[in-house]
């Protein structure tokens, strides 16, 4: 048996992944934990909102799936990976904002971080095994979200309705606009960079509409692997609850006979300049990605409440970019305090910028 604390229970994740728990009694649901909506009952010990550090102490798991949506998913990611507890990854701002910090206790604790964001599972299971200097780089999938072949003009008046209507995954609205601006496959650029001990300059992100191909990885004799699979989060929540076992899922076969479109092409970086911010905030390194991650939960919550336009979101990130002093954080309340600037800063470009 293994105990998993599950945290962000509510959410798109979280729901798939009591799913998966429910079916597999290899799995026992030791704790949950959500942000504001009731779960009582749903886990011998559950909790909402706060720290649950304390949660995790009592729940002693042999794996936490933090599965909470943005920076609020920090403190988790530190317990787990300081208590050298297996870590199942979806809060992918753990990484992006915290992650030269949180590498550093991932060292030091000596547990695993299995990634669920499809493609840095897929990564990983292409990766498994392999020695590093065998791989020459990495390819990140994107499906370029429902604006993809739009101009930067034509994205001046588009809705968070029409944002959150994305073309082939079903997910929170956070990631779903975050999917829409190209800032998710920026942050999953981040993520990656720690998770795979990768530089920036051999991470590639693709355009890959029909988000069947999860992620490649280039060898250096020119080989190249692909991970492929019917867009369905619930393959890699399995894989990384499960692993290193793999279990059956009730997730569709790859129709092949039915033809399959495996169509790439490079993103549109002048239309949707969040990908490049990430990728300099990346390579910039201390906490600029805690400085992008905070500026962006800012702007796409002030535009998911129809006050912001579209494109602001870009310019709230390079703004504040712009205006923060980095630093080297030594530890999580630096980076909070870290965070907090940022946000403050974020807001106050987002009123001079809402309608
Ligand atoms: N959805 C996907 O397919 C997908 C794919 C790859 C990666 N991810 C990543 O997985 C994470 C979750 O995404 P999602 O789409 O599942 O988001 P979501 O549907 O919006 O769910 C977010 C969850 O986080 C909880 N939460 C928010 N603030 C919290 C706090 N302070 N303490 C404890 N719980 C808190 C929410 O609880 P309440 O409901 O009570 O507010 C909810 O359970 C994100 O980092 C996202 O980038 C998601």
């Amino acid at each position: 048996m293994k105990r998993v604390a599950l945290l962000g229970a509510t959410g798109s994740i979280g729901t798939q992944a009591l799913e998966i728990i429910g079916a597999d009694p290899e799995l026992e649901l030791v704790a949950a934990a959500s942000g504001s909506q009731d779960i009582e009952g749903l886990a011998p010990l559950t909790q909402v909102g706060g720290d649950l550090t304390a949660l995790l102490d009592r729940a002693e798991p042999d794996v936490v799936l933090n599965a909470i949506v943005g920076f609020a998913g920090l403190p988790a990611t530190f317990w787990t990976l300081e208590h050298g507890v297996d870590l199942a990854l979806a809060n992918k701002e753990s990484l992006v904002a915290g992650g030269e910090l949180a590498t550093a206790a991932w060292k030091k604790g000596g547990g695993r971080i299995l990634p669920v964001d499809s493609e840095h599972s897929a990564a990983f299971q292409l990766l498994e095994g392999r020695e590093h200097d065998t791989v020459h780089s990495l390819v990140l999938t994107a499906s370029g979200g429902p604006f993809r072949g739009r101009s930067r003009l034509e994205l001046s008046g588009v809705t968070a309705r029409e944002a959150l209507a994305h073309p082939t995954w079903n997910m929170g609205p956070k990631i779903t606009v975050d999917s829409a601006t190209l800032m998710n496959k920026g942050l999953e650029l981040i993520e990656a960079h720690f998770l795979f001990d990768l530089p920036y300059e051999r991470i590639e992100v693709v355009v890959h509409p029909t988000s069947v191909v999860h992620a490649l990885v280039r060898l250096r004799d020119a080989a190249v692997l692909a991970h492929l699979g019917y867009p369905d989060m619930r393959v890699p929540i399995s894989y990384a609850l499960t692993f290193p076992e793999r279990a059956t899922t009730s997730v569709e076969p790859l129709d092949l006979a039915a033809g399959l479109i495996l169509e790439f092409s490079a993103p549109d970086e002048e239309a949707f300049p969040c990908l490049a911010l990430a990728r300099a905030a990346g390579e910039a390194g201390r906490t600029a990605p805690c400085v992008l991650n905070a500026a962006n939960e800012v702007a796409v919550a002030t535009f998911l409440d129809g006050r912001l336009p579209f494109p602001a979101i870009a310019e709230v990130v390079e703004g504040t970019l712009n205006a923060t002093n980095t630093i080297a954080a030594g530890d999580l309340d630096e980076l909070v305090a870290m965070d907090a600037e940022a946000r403050r800063t974020a807001a106050a470009l987002t009123r001079e910028l809402v309608h």
